[in-house]
């Protein structure tokens, strides 16, 4: 059986064992980019959604362009050259590593993520350039030291590490649970490594509505914190300017037009 065969036929298992009956978190988020990794069940969640709070289709693309403000900052501007991005998603047009490597060739990138259809697609996310290296682990964020241990693999824990919490908080319901997964997390990188975090935000009803509708489906919650929690989580690190703020707010870039208008979500670059 070639390479090709292989993966083909392991793609198929993986896709029978995948539920279509309920939204998930990554496809939803895939639909809402303009993606078409998703199934009805997501688009119809997604459609729901929308209706309440379309607020939502902003805030996915103010994300996006936050991650790649501050994966472009950390690699360019601070010479990061290795990032821990977990709750990676489906691949879109510019992920982590392409982000990174635009900036700095020699990247290495790890990527977790514990739903089955991102791992199917994991492969497209493993283009690396050859100075580098990009390695995709299937891991639960509620198992922190299993992640840092499989990392241990490819990244070097003596070398500062970029970690990113990007949109996946709001899964872990209880406040303290999330704090002790980001303390274990941060605990585990050398001095001169760096947090990157946003999540979604309390600060509209429409969206407390509509993710109440969402969550209603059956599919894995999501809690939308006060932007003073998502604060919480950067303590006992040195926050880059400017702070914790919403998304579109963290350095935009420059515009004859004045800073873009906010988003429900909050966001923020910490160094250890
Ligand atoms: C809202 S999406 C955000 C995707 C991407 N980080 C972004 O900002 O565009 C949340 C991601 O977290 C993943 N996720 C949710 N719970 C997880 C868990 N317990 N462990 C690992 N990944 C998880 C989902 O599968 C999904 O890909």
């Amino acid at each position: 059986m070639s390479n090709e065969e292989f993966f083909a036929a392991a793609e198929r298992e993986l896709m029978a064992e995948i539920d279509t009956s309920v939204p998930h978190s990554a496809r939803i988020w895939n639909y809402w980019l303009g993606g078409k990794d998703n199934f009805v069940v997501d688009q119809e969640a997604g459609d729901e959604y929308t209706r309440t709070f379309p607020g939502i289709i902003e805030l996915a693309r103010a994300s996006r362009e936050f991650l790649g403000r501050a994966v472009r900052h950390l690699a360019a501007d601070q010479d990061v050259r290795q990032f821990l991005d977990i709750g990676t998603g489906l691949p879109t047009e510019d992920n982590t590593h392409q982000v990174a490597q635009r900036a700095a060739p020699s990247c290495k990138i790890v990527y977790v993520d514990n739903d089955p259809l991102v791992l199917v697609h994991a492969r497209a996310l493993l283009t690396s350039r050859p100075e580098g290296a990009t390695h995709y682990i299937d891991a639960d964020l509620h198992d922190p030291a299993g992640i840092v241990r499989q990392a241990a693999d490819y990244l070097d824990f003596e070398q500062p590490i970029a970690l990113m919490l990007m949109g996946i908080l709001g899964h872990v319901n209880d406040d303290e649970e999330a704090r002790s997964i980001v303390r274990h997390l941060v605990g585990a990188l050398p001095s001169g490594s760096y947090l990157v975090l946003y999540d979604g935000t309390a600060t509209d009803q429409a969206f407390i509505d509509a993710q109440q509708g969402y969550d209603d489906t059956g599919a894995v919650p999501y809690r939308l914190r006060h932007p003073e929690r998502v604060a919480d989580f950067f303590a006992g690190l040195e926050l880059l300017d400017p702070g914790v703020v919403p998304l579109p707010h963290w350095r935009p870039d420059p515009s004859p037009l004045g800073m873009p208008p906010s988003v429900d979500a909050y966001c923020g670059v910490a160094k250890k």
